[in-house]
C-alpha cells in the first residue's frame, strides 16, 4: 500500500482526540507484562505529539485513562501512574521546543499527589505557549464531566445567578471541562475496538470517527496522516443536503 498521503493544509481538523487503545495487546503478543505496552505507548504519544504540531493542529487530546480505568489492578494503575509522571518530565523540552500548550481534563483531584504536581508544574511551565493546545485526558469520563456541569448549573439556578430558561447548549458546554476548546472534528481509536468508551460524548456530537487495527504502541506518523487523508475525503454535511454544501 502506498504509504504517502498529500494532506490539504486547507482542510485539517480544527481538533483531533484520540482513543490511545491496545497497549496490553501489544505486550502480550510479545510475552511481555502489560506495563511494557504502556512504556512502548510513550513513543507513539511523543511522534503523535510532534507531528500534530507540524501540521499546525490547534487542538490534540489523548486519552490517556478513563474513569472506568481505575478498577484495573492495582499494579496495572500505579505503573501507568509513574509512566505518566516520567514522561511529563521527560517531555517537557518536547512541548517547549514545539511551543505546546499543556492541559488536562478529567477529575485531578483523583490522581496521586505526586502525578497531580507533576502535571500542573509542567501545564504551569507551558502555560505561555502559544502553539497547539496539548489536552491529557486523564481519570477523565464523559458521564462524570456531565454530572459535574449539571451540579454547577443548578448552583447557579439555586442561587439566581440563572435563569433556567436561560440554559442552553452555550450554557452546558461552558460547563464541561472542554469549555476554552472547540468540538472535536476528528475521532481516532487504534486497536481495532469501535466504541466510544465514554470519551467526549457531548464535543464529538459531530465528530468523523476513523478506527484502525493498529496497536498504540505501534501507531506511527504515517498512520495519523492516513487518518486525516480519510478525514479529508468526507464530506461533513451536519444535517443538510450534499447539494446546500455545494
Ligand atoms: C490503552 O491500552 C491504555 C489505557 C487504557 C490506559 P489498554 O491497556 O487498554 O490495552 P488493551 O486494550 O488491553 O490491549
Ligand atoms: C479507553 O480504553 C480508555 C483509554 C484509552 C484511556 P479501554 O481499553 O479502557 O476501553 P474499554 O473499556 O475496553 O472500552
Ligand atoms: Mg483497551
Amino acid at each position: 500500500m502506498d504509504n504517502t498521503f498529500t494532506l490539504d493544509t486547507a482542510k485539517m481538523p480544527r481538533h483531533i482526540a484520540i482513543i490511545m487503545d491496545g497497549n496490553g495487546r501489544w505486550a502480550k503478543q510479545k510475552g511481555l507484562l502489560r506495563a511494557f505496552g504502556h512504556e512502548s505507548g510513550v513513543k507513539s504519544v511523543r511522534e503523535t505529539v510532534e507531528a500534530c504540531a507540524k501540521l499546525k493542529i490547534g487542538f490534540l487530546t489523548l486519552y490517556a485513562f478513563s474513569t472506568e480505568n481505575w478498577n484495573r489492578p492495582k499494579l496495572e494503575v500505579d505503573a501507568l501512574m509513574s509512566i505518566l509522571m516520567n514522561s511529563l518530565k521527560k517531555e517537557l523540552p518536547t512541548m517547549q521546543k514545539n511551543n505546546i500548550k499543556l492541559n488536562t481534563i478529567g477529575n485531578a483531584n483523583m490522581l496521586p499527589d505526586r502525578a497531580r504536581k507533576q502535571l500542573f508544574e509542567v501545564i504551569a511551565q507551558t502555560k505561555e505557549n502559544t502553539g497547539m493546545v496539548l489536552t491529557l485526558a486523564l481519570s477523565y469520563g464523559s458521564r462524570e464531566e456531565l454530572v459535574a456541569a449539571v451540579k454547577q448549573i443548578c448552583e447557579q439556578v439555586n442561587t439566581n445567578t440563572l435563569n433556567i430558561a436561560d440554559i442552553n447548549e452555550e450554557v452546558i458546554n461552558n460547563h464541561l471541562y472542554t469549555h476554552n476548546m472547540p468540538d472535536a472534528d476528528l475521532v481516532i481509536r487504534t486497536s481495532g475496538e469501535q466504541r466510544i468508551s465514554n470519551f467526549l460524548l457531548w464535543q464529538a456530537a459531530y465528530a468523523e470517527l476513523y478506527f484502525t487495527d493498529i496497536l498504540w504502541p505501534d501507531f506511527r506518523e504515517k498512520d495519523l496522516h492516513q487518518a486525516i487523508f480519510s478525514y479529508q475525503k468526507r464530506e461533513r454535511r451536519f444535517g443538510k443536503t450534499s447539494e446546500q454544501l455545494k
